[in-house]
């Protein structure tokens, strides 16, 4: 796979042009500079990923450093809104030779052109802080994961005793839209969504090194019979 396809639609979103251009700027630097810091949200990730019986989606799949993490068996899409990142990632699935990697697209993680339950398990590592509309993205994930399968997420969540409070303040009211991410994100983003679904339900929510900064969070798409939206037929209906 030598080129990234192009899946993504024309969006006027100033934020999504300013995420764009900061990650054309990282692109070159960034698995010199993001390889280690990222790397236990990455195991951690792949590991739960690794054990879904079915298709896995990789949303924001950069350039591609936790694809050689997913076992062999499995099958990984990866979609990222830069070209810059995702030309990377596709050269490194040829250069190791990831043939668990089955494609890789350009696409807004809010507006993908996925089926519905196209996926057994979402992964989104380093996202969710990124995207301008955190809840747009979850209901797309939502879209696109299976009934029974797993949305998981990996980011850095805001704590009232991180000792990087103050500077999550500062760099957020001066420096996002050029660093490209939002280093301000309290958990009531990801915890009121899974409150306001009745389809979804959180299973793990985990700090992870390095010192507890970013939270892996497991949500499970309930299987149908379990949505309590979705209508029940009585036994004595059911046609024998
Ligand atoms: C911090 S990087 C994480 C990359 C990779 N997952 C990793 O662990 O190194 C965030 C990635 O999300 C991508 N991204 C940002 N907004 C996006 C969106 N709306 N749709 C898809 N990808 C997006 C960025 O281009 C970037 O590659």
């Amino acid at each position: 796979m030598s080129e990234a396809t192009d899946y993504s639609r024309e969006t006027e979103n100033l934020d999504n042009c300013d995420v764009e251009a900061a990650y054309a700027r990282w692109a070159p630097i960034y698995d010199l500079t993001f390889t280690a810091v990222f790397r236990p949200g990455r195991r951690a990730l792949t590991a739960a990923a690794n054990k879904a019986d079915g298709p896995i989606l990789d949303v924001g799949v950069g350039t591609g450093l936790e694809l050689p993490m997913f076992e062999p068996h499995t099958e990984v899409y990866g979609v990222d809104l830069s070209e810059h990142m995702l030309r990377r990632a596709a050269q490194r699935v040829e250069r190791e030779r990831l043939s668990h990697v089955v494609g890789l697209y350009k696409m807004d993680a809010s507006r993908m052109a996925f089926p519905d339950a196209a996926f057994a398990c979402v992964c989104a590592p380093f996202v969710l802080t990124v995207v301008p509309e955190p809840e747009a993205m979850l209901d797309e994930l939502a879209r696109v994961v299976r009934p029974g399968g797993e949305i998981i997420l990996v980011n850095h969540v805001s704590r009232k005793d991180d000792p990087l409070a103050a500077l999550d303040t500062w760099l957020d009211r001066h420096v996002a839209p050029k660093l490209g991410w939002r280093p301000q994100f309290p958990w009531s983003i990801i915890g009121d969504w899974i409150d306001q679904r009745s389809d979804m339900e959180l299973m793990e929510r985990r700090l992870l090194a390095p010192f507890g900064l970013f939270t892996m969070s497991r949500i499970r798409r309930l299987p149908l019979s379990q949505d309590v939206d979705a209508p029940v037929m009585p036994a004595e209906l059911e046609y024998a």
